[in-house]
């Protein structure tokens, strides 16, 4: 059921939303106090009862990560905020830098109680210049305020936040890799294990969170764990809260939504995204970035033998609430829940291959499989919509995605073979078409 909530929008709407008056009027930094009061154990447990499923993509539970995190240790302990946002179809984390920073600082305060540690770092692309903007102006009104710096909020535990910026790759979203970065190294993933927990940024137990995860933080300690959990749909998940979902492409309204956790498609595409493009049929779905694979809306649910998927089982995919376990439950996945629409007007051929340029480009080359296969999709690719391709050329394109996914130190390339095999799968007789009938030469397009 369509639930539209207010925690992180409440604002969005206010031009000084983004300033600490409007911030403050509306009950801020209480829930950092408190927070500060409640020390690391009890920090933990509440964040576990709320079953914030991390927002940037992997979907770990937020509680139980920062319970990683060792108990004793001589070296310091570093939180860390993935602001870097560089998933094609993603923007929600923007729109809260922009409009609600002050809930990010807040947040941070929280995450440095939860893990033991006394400073934040976030990592933002650089190009995002108005959510740097906002986000230097919110730290330094929060330490004019006495809300950052040594005696935080005056409870006398020091918490320090830095803005540290990316330059605009997206292997810098990937944990390690955004590490590596700040370190001022190259952006390349590392192997795990070792985890960021034990050995993170400097060679020091870290805690990566999205930005998403982390300005939520205030309002699970202002309406509590538990309750905040249940607003969610998917509370039998252990998928808690309320999200941002987004979605762009072909849709009449494209935005950022704030809403309880199990939103459907079909509520988030007709409901608050005001319906397709030209009231035409939708060709695919992207639910959650364009690392997640691509649906068609007559797939039906199926998932036998687990009781929670009874009300969504032979229902189209449009209908299953969007949530961690309920995407995988599928072998989907929810990825950013920023969700691209393509309407019976796009060419999934040309969409493919615009992708495909992308992860080439993005990718960092450590790999080989990664990199020379992102490069030989790419190839392959041009030559199915140049028309010269053979269809042995177009299988090939699955056999690529099928070498790299699992052989690579990070997702990066299961994210890249992802689309790879799903719209040939999927599509089969569109990209065929090319092939036997040149349907390079028709008048389709990319966006309509
Ligand atoms: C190629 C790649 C890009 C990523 N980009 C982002 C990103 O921009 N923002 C983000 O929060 N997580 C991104 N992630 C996921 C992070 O590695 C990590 O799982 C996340 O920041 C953890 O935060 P969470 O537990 O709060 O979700 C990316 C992962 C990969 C493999």
């Amino acid at each position: 059921m369509l639930k539209l909530t207010h925690y992180l929008t409440k604002n969005y709407a206010d031009p000084l939303g983004h300033t600490l008056a409007v911030y403050e009027k509306a009950g801020g930094y209480q829930s950092a106090k408190k927070a500060l009061g409640m020390g690391r154990e009890a920090v933990i447990e509440e964040m576990k009862k709320a079953h914030i499923r991390g927002r940037g993509g992997a979907g770990f539970d937020a509680g139980t990560k920062w319970s990683f995190m060792p108990k004793e240790s001589k070296k310091p302990h570093y939180l860390v905020i993935n602001a870097d946002e560089g998933e094609p179809g993603t923007f929600k984390d923007r729109t809260i830098m922009e409009r609600n920073p002050h809930a990010v600082v807040e947040g941070c305060i929280i995450g440095c109680v939860g893990i033991g540690a006394h400073v934040a770092y976030i990592y933002v692309r650089d190009e995002l210049h108005l959510s740097k903007a906002r986000l230097w102006q919110a730290i330094e009104e929060a330490r004019a305020k006495g809300y950052l710096g040594k005696n935080a909020c005056g409870k006398g535990y020091e918490v320090e936040v830095y803005v540290h910026t990316g330059a605009g790759a997206y292997i810098c979203g990937e944990e390690t890799a955004l590490l590596n970065s700040i370190e001022g190294k190259r952006g390349e993933p590392r192997f795990k294990p070792p985890f960021p927990a034990q050995f993170g940024v400097f060679g020091c137990p870290t805690t990566v969170n999205n930005l998403e995860t982390i300005a939520i933080a205030p309002t699970v300690f202002e309406v509590g764990g538990d309750a905040f959990s249940r607003v969610s749909s998917l509370h039998d998940f252990k998928d808690g809260g309320a999200r941002l979902f987004g979605v762009s492409g072909h849709v009449k309204r494209p935005g950022i939504f704030e809403a309880a956790v199990g939103l459907t498609l079909r509520e988030l595409i007709y409901d608050l995204a005001g319906g397709v493009t030209d009231d035409r049929a939708i060709l695919g779905v992207i639910p959650g970035g364009s690392s997640s694979p691509v649906h068609l809306v007559d797939e039906l649910v199926n998932v036998p033998g687990d009781p929670r998927f009874e009300p969504y089982n032979g229902k189209s995919i449009l209908d299953l609430p969007l949530g961690v376990d309920t995407y995988r439950g599928i072998g989907s996945m929810l990825g950013t829940c920023c969700a691209i629409v393509l309407s019976d007007a796009a060419d999934p051929v040309l969409a493919l291959q615009n992708l495909m340029r992308f992860y080439r480009h993005e990718t960092c080359g450590q790999c080989t499989p990664c990199r020379e296969g992102c490069g030989w999709a790419e190839r392959l690719l041009d030559k199915i919509v140049a028309g010269t391709a053979t269809l042995e050329e177009l299988n090939r394109v699955t056999e690529v995605a099928y070498n790299i996914t699992g052989n690579t130190i990070c997702a990066f390339g299961d994210g890249a073979a992802t689309p790879m095999m799903n719209f040939t799968r999927k599509y089969r007789k569109h990209f065929e078409d090319y092939i036997l009938n040149q349907a390079s030469h028709q008048t389709r397009t990319l966006v309509v």
